[in-house]
């Protein structure tokens, strides 16, 4: 992947971390997801004051773009404020093994955006459950 398109992706999701609604844990998380022919689709996180509704930055930008038709994706790159970056979360790296599994994943601290972590989805969850 081209560097430039690696902080194109980064620099969408701290985009759309400023859209996060997270009132409960004051932690905004921004995603963005890139398909193989070039579209970003960015989200954030929503919470829920019954918290086990919220749904992470990861899945809102996958569920938004599965749901606008794209299907193949390259990337996603995840940013929060943490050191050493937000890790996705179990049931993220699920929907991603299911919907994005050649993906390589970008994590990033919005502190230190220059230190980018890179892991692809295999690596965040081997020998997923992906059929039955
Ligand atoms: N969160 C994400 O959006 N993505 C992650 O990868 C980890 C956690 C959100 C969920 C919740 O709104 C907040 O971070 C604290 O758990």
């Amino acid at each position: 992947m081209a560097p430039n398109r690696r902080t194109e992706l980064i620099q969408r999701a701290v985009r759309a971390r400023r859209r996060a609604v997270a009132p409960y844990s004051q932690f905004q998380v921004g995603a963005a997801l890139l398909t193989r022919d070039g579209e970003i689709i960015p989200g954030a996180n929503v919470e829920s004051a019954s918290y086990g509704l919220t749904c992470c930055a990861e899945r809102v930008a996958l569920f938004r773009a599965l749901t606008s038709g794209k299907r193949d994706f390259a990337a996603v790159a995840v940013v929060a404020r943490a050191p050493g970056g937000a890790m996705p979360c179990g049931a993220c790296r699920q929907l991603l093994a299911e919907y994005a599994p050649d993906a390589v994943v970008w994590v990033a601290d919005i502190d230190d955006l220059a230190t980018v972590r890179e892991l692809t989805v295999k690596e965040l969850l081997p020998e997923a459950f992906v059929t039955f």
